[in-house]
C-alpha cells in the first residue's frame, strides 16, 4: 500500500524526469513522532488583534522559539498572522505586506496560520466583508505554496480568545500534516470552556473512547494514537474481524466488542457494555465505513441500503443511545468520518456520497444542542492509503492521490491525530466543524 510513484520520484532518474517533464513532485511530508518537538524551528507572528498575547502565550508554552521581526536569510518553520484587527477590505493588504517577503524564507514542510473573527460574529458589516476575504487567500497559498506545506485559517468567536491552544498545538505540529486549506470555526455555537491538561504529552489520560472499525486501516491508527494520547479505547469490529481487533486492543491495553454495528440491538448492546466496563465513555468515534460503489442506473438495493445503514444510519442510531443514556461523559467529544465524496460528490458513490454528506448532517444537527461542553465534530479523508482504497482501479488511484496540493495520498495516522486534537480536553469550543484531511484536494475545492 506504499505510493510507489512517491519512491520513484526521489530516485536519480525519477528526479531527471520530473524535473525534465514538470511530473508532480511529492515532497515527504513531516509527521510527528514520540519525543519531537511541536515546531521544531521558528515562528514568526504578524498582524495585530486580539489575540496576539494568546498567540504569544501558547507559542511559549509550546516551547517555540518565535519572533515578530523578521530576519533576512533566515530561514522559519510556521508562520501566523493575527487579522483578527482587519476592520475593512483596504486593509487585506497588510496580508501582503506581512506574507510576501517571508514567502521565500520557509522551510519544507512549513507551517501557515491565519486567525480572523467569526464573520458572522463581526462588529460591522465592513469587517464581516475583510474577515470573508480570508478564507480565499488562504485556500489560495495553500494550492501555491508547495514544498509539503499547509495554509490554515482558523475563525475565532469575539470572548474565546482563551480557548484555541489546543488548535494551534495541531495546526501548527508535524500533526496536521496533511490538512491544508482548510477553515475551522471556534466558539461558533457557544462552547467556550477549554479544560487544563495535566500532562500535554497524554491529553487523553483517564479518559475512555470508543472506536468502531478498529481492526485495520484508519481505525486502526485511530486506536493507537488516542492509546499514545493517554486514552483507554473500546475497538469495535465485526465477528468476522475479531482476531484482527483482539490483536489491536491487546497491544493497546484497550478492550473490544464485536458485533454489527447495524445489528437491531447494536446500540443498546454497546451502551451496555460501556455502562458495565467503564460507566461511561468520553468519546465515540464513528469510523466503520463501507463502499459499495456502481452507477445509479446499475445500483442493486441492497449495495445502496447497506452504505446508509453502515455508514450513517448506526451513528446515528448508537449516538443517540449513549446521549440518551446519559453515557457521554461531561466534556465529551463525538466524531464522524464523513468523506471528501460527501462534500464534492463522485461518480458510482450516490450511496457513500450521500451516507458521508448524511454524517455532516449529523453533526450539524447535534452540534447546537449538546450541552456539558459535549461537542460532535467530523473529519472528511480525501485519498488516504488503505485497504479500501487499495481495491480503487489504478488509474484513478493514481489520479486520486496526484490531484491535491501535496501531490500525495494521506496517512491513516493523518486522519488520527486530527481526531486527537477534537477529543483534546482543550478543544471544547472546537464544536459543529467538517475539517478535510485531503491535503486540499482539488475536488469541491
Ligand atoms: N481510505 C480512504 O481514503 C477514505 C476516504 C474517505 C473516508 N474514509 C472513511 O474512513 C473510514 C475508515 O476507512 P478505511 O479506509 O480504514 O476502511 P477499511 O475498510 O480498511 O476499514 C473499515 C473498518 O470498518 C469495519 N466495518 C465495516 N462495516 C462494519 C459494521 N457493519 N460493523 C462494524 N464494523 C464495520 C470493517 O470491518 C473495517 O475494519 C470509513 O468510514 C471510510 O468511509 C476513508
Amino acid at each position: 500500500m506504499s505510493d510507489r510513484y512517491q519512491a520513484f520520484t526521489s530516485s536519480p532518474i525519477g528526479k531527471l524526469l520530473v524535473k525534465n517533464l514538470g511530473l508532480p513532485a511529492p515532497v515527504k511530508l513531516e509527521r510527528w513522532t514520540e519525543g519531537a518537538p511541536l515546531v521544531d524551528g521558528t515562528v514568526v507572528v504578524g498582524g495585530s488583534g486580539r489575540l496576539g498575547k494568546t498567540i504569544a502565550g501558547t507559542l511559549d508554552d509550546l516551547g517555540a522559539s518565535n519572533t515578530e521581526t523578521a530576519v533576512e536569510g533566515q530561514r522559519y518553520k510556521a508562520l501566523v498572522f493575527d487579522a483578527t484587527g482587519l476592520a475593512g477590505s483596504s486593509q487585506l493588504v497588510q496580508l501582503q505586506e506581512f506574507f510576501t517577503p517571508l514567502m521565500r524564507s520557509l522551510e519544507k514542510c512549513a507551517r501557515v496560520l491565519v486567525i480572523g473573527t467569526l464573520p458572522e460574529r463581526a462588529a460591522s458589516a465592513e469587517e464581516r466583508v475583510a474577515q470573508r476575504a480570508l478564507e480565499g487567500f488562504t485556500r489560495s497559498l495553500g494550492k501555491e505554496i508547495g514544498r509539503g506545506s499547509t495554509v490554515n485559517l482558523v475563525y475565532v468567536a469575539p470572548g474565546v480568545e482563551d480557548a484555541i491552544s489546543s488548535t494551534l498545538a495541531f495546526f501548527l505540529s508535524p500533526k496536521s500534516a496533511y490538512v491544508s486549506g482548510q477553515v475551522v470555526r471556534i466558539g461558533a455555537t457557544g462552547a467556550t470552556e477549554a479544560t487544563a491538561v495535566a500532562d500535554p504529552l497524554k491529553p487523553l489520560t483517564g479518559k475512555v473512547a470508543i472506536v468502531t472499525g478498529a481492526s485495520r486501516g484508519i481505525g486502526e491508527q485511530i486506536a493507537r494514537v488516542l492509546h499514545r494520547d493517554g486514552a483507554t479505547v473500546l475497538g469495535i469490529d465485526v465477528p468476522q474481524a475479531a482476531s484482527e481487533l483482539q490483536a489491536v486492543m491487546r497491544d493497546l491495553d484497550g478492550d473490544h466488542l464485536t458485533l454489527d454495528i447495524t445489528g437491531k440491538d447494536a446500540p443498546q448492546r454497546i451502551a451496555q457494555h460501556v455502562k458495565e466496563k467503564f460507566g461511561g465513555a468520553d468519546a465515540v468515534v464513528h469510523n466503520a465505513g463501507i463502499t459499495r460503489d456502481r452507477k445509479l442506473a446499475n445500483m442493486k438495493d441492497d449495495r445502496f441500503a447497506s452504505v446508509i445503514a453502515v455508514n450513517v444510519t448506526a451513528p446515528e442510531r448508537i449516538t443517540r443511545e449513549l446521549l440518551g443514556q446519559g453515557l457521554i461523559r461531561a466534556n465529551g467529544r463525538i466524531v464522524g468520518v464523513s468523506s471528501i465524496a460527501g462534500i464534492a460528490g463522485n461518480v458510482g458513490q450516490t450511496n457513500y456520497a450521500a451516507s458521508k454528506a448524511g454524517v455532516i448532517g449529523l453533526v450539524d444537527s447535534l452540534a447546537g444542542e449538546l450541552t456539558d461542553g459535549i461537542t460532535i465534530n467530523a473529519v472528511a479523508p480525501g485519498f488516504i492509503i488503505t485497504q479500501m482504497t487499495a481495491t480503487v482501479p489504478f488509474a484513478t488511484r493514481e489520479v486520486g492521490q496526484r490531484m491535491n496540493a501535496m501531490a500525495q495520498g494521506g496517512l491513516p495516522v493523518d486522519v488520527a491525530e486530527t481526531i486527537a486534537w477534537y477529543l483534546n480536553p482543550g478543544s471544547t469550543a472546537v464544536n459543529g466543524n467538517v475539517v478535510r484531511v485531503c491535503g486540499q484536494m482539488m475536488l469541491g475545492a
